[in-house]
């Protein structure tokens, strides 16, 4: 109150400290604030009639609850028992309920990006069935769409927001303006949750500037226009190079973008082509193309840049101006033997379904490409994968909050996973691999490369046709969008 707040939230969820009153998976005490659903509710009555007292009944005071754990297999509340608890809240007057699903123990996935938007609005639905106070509800609505229509059928009072507001703030506002296409759209890639949970600045995906708001050079409310305007050429059209274009645009640049492909997207446009939600890897990606249309950004698709296509140094004619190489990462094993034989394929191809597969399949690759690509056969079916990595563990280059469920996702499919082992050779019908084990040889009729290697040789190829050259994202070294959008924004910043 003393800082200016309107309403108070107070959070029992998830494993804080109400919750593991409340819950009976925590709550083994056999006093007054243990026992059945009311004695293990006291700690929360304690506190919400402590709260009122001190804030008087002028201030909005909710309460959040978890009203499916989502840890039954050990032993936590059931939904009748969660409902028990906030029935109790409601009668002890509270402004409104904020219900929520499953603890940070929950087997399940709650907030990725596999649950599907509005899939928890069930619970909302049947919460307010049974209270007075309003019932609000965040949870992976992502898009006014889902909690819109809660509230036209009644069954949701408010719509709240985390991570889709961490990724744009101004959410509210556009939506109100009518102006969704410029809604910096979260992918719930949780890379802000897992920053947090490690003591690191927090950071975005899809929002470069979070936390430097107040910083004018890093354009949250906009970009100065550049000292000079400049031509522009960006080469790729990922979401490293749409990043860079959008800034450099703002800025007042003159941006050109060369894609090779007759889409844009990157790996990104493959990425979204994964099962589980996956289709929402092309939300920023189609964000980015809408904020480069409005600041004149001219795309030249189906363009493979190369020296060939810009006009030779020193013969008079425009210079590229500023290269910035966006051409990414493509998967490589040109070092293997063997890696040139018929059933051997890339992974971008097969997560495309672009190639043909035979039923015994090879991943080589133990990084987060090689462990998607395995998920997605996995999910297929059909198929006997074997992945094999040379590091200890599989997919450790995954964020945490996602790593769980793609190895749970290969276990549940049978996927066979070699780990600290190397590859030595791949032959027509399968490949000899060399561990701590010893040598065996791995039958396959197909064998999907997996290991990502840069494009960088058009550095050497174009520096001398343009004022400066840069590179940004899986050009300089295979990443993750998240690294790719940064660069590409930093870099627009400064040119
Ligand atoms: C199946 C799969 C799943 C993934 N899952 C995730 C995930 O969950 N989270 C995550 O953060 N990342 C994920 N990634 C990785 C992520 O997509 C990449 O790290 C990111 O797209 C890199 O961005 P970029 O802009 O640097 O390069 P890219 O996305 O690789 O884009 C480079 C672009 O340059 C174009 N190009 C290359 N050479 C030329 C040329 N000479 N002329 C014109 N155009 C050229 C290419 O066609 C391409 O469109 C995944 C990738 C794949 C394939
Ligand atoms: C960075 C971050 C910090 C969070 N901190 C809290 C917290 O302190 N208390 C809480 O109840 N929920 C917290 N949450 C959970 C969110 O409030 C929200 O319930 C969750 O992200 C799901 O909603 P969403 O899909 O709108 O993001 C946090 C989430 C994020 C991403
Ligand atoms: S880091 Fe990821 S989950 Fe968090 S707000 Fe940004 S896009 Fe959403």
């Amino acid at each position: 109150m003393e800082a200016g707040y309107d309403m108070m939230e107070i959070s029992g969820i998830v494993g804080y400290l109400i919750a593991n009153f409340v819950s009976k998976f925590t709550n083994k005490r056999t006093d007054e604030y243990g026992g059945d659903v009311r004695g293990r509710s006291k700690i929360m009555i304690d506190i919400l009639k402590g709260v009122r007292k001190e804030v008087g009944n002028d201030f909005p005071v909710g309460i959040r609850l978890c009203a499916e754990e989502l840890i039954d297999d050990r032993g936590g509340n059931t939904p009748e028992e969660s409902l028990e608890t906030i029935k109790i809240a409601d009668e002890l007057g509270v402004d409104f309920h904020s219900v929520t699903a499953g603890w940070q123990e929950s087997p399940v996935s709650v907030i990725t990006r596999d649950c599907e938007m509005g899939s928890w609005l069930y619970i909302a639905e049947r919460v307010k069935k049974h209270v007075k106070a309003p019932v609000v509800m965040a949870y992976r609505l992502f898009v006014p769409e889902h909690p819109e229509e809660a509230i036209a059928a009644g069954n949701l009072d408010f719509w709240e927001a985390c991570r889709p507001m961490i990724a744009d703030p101004a959410l509210p506002n556009k939506i109100a303006e009518d102006r969704q296409q410029d809604i910096i759209p979260c992918t719930a890639c949780n890379l802000c949750l897992t920053r947090l949970f490690r003591d690191q600045p927090i950071l975005c995906m899809v929002r470069p500037n979070l936390g430097h708001e107040r910083d004018p050079e890093w354009g949250y409310y906009g970009f100065e226009p550049a000292p000079e305007k400049r031509t522009v050429t960006i080469i790729g059209a990922g979401p490293g190079g749409l990043q860079c274009a959008a800034v450099a645009a703002e800025r007042g640049h003159d941006v050109t973008v060369y894609e090779k492909e007759d889409h844009i997207g990157g790996q990104a446009y493959t990425a979204s082509m994964g099962p589980y939600g996956d289709d929402e890897l092309m939300r920023p990606i189609r964000y980015l193309e809408a904020q480069c249309k409005k600041h004149g950004v001219k795309f030249e698709l189906n363009t493979v840049a190369s020296p060939k296509i810009f006009p030779r140094p020193h013969t008079g004619l425009p210079t590229p101006g500023v290269i910035v190489l966006a051409t990414g990462a493509t998967p490589r094993a040109e070092h293997l033997p063997g890696s040139d034989k018929p059933n051997v394929v890339n992974c971008l191809d097969v997560v495309e379904s672009k190639v043909e597969l035979g039923e015994k399949i090879v991943i080589i690759g133990g990084t987060a490409m090689g462990v998607s690509t395995a998920q997605f056969l996995a999910h297929k079916g059909g198929h006997d994968i074997s992945i094999i990595g040379e590091q200890k563990k599989l997919g450790m280059d995954i964020d945490a909050s996602y790593r769980w469920r793609y190895m749970k996702k290969l276990r549940e499919g049978n996927v066979k996973q070699y780990t600290s082992t190397k590859v030595k050779k791949i032959r027509d019908d399968g490949v000899k691999i060399i561990n701590a084990e010893g040598k065996e040889k791995i039958p396959a009729d197909t064998v999907v490369i997996s290991t990502m290697f840069s494009n960088d040789d058009l550095f050497f190829q174009l520096y001398d046709f343009c004022e400066e050259i840069y590179m940004i994202g899986d050009s300089v070294a295979p990443r993750n969008i998240t690294q790719a959008m940064r660069e590409g924004y930093l870099l627009g910043m400064r040119i």
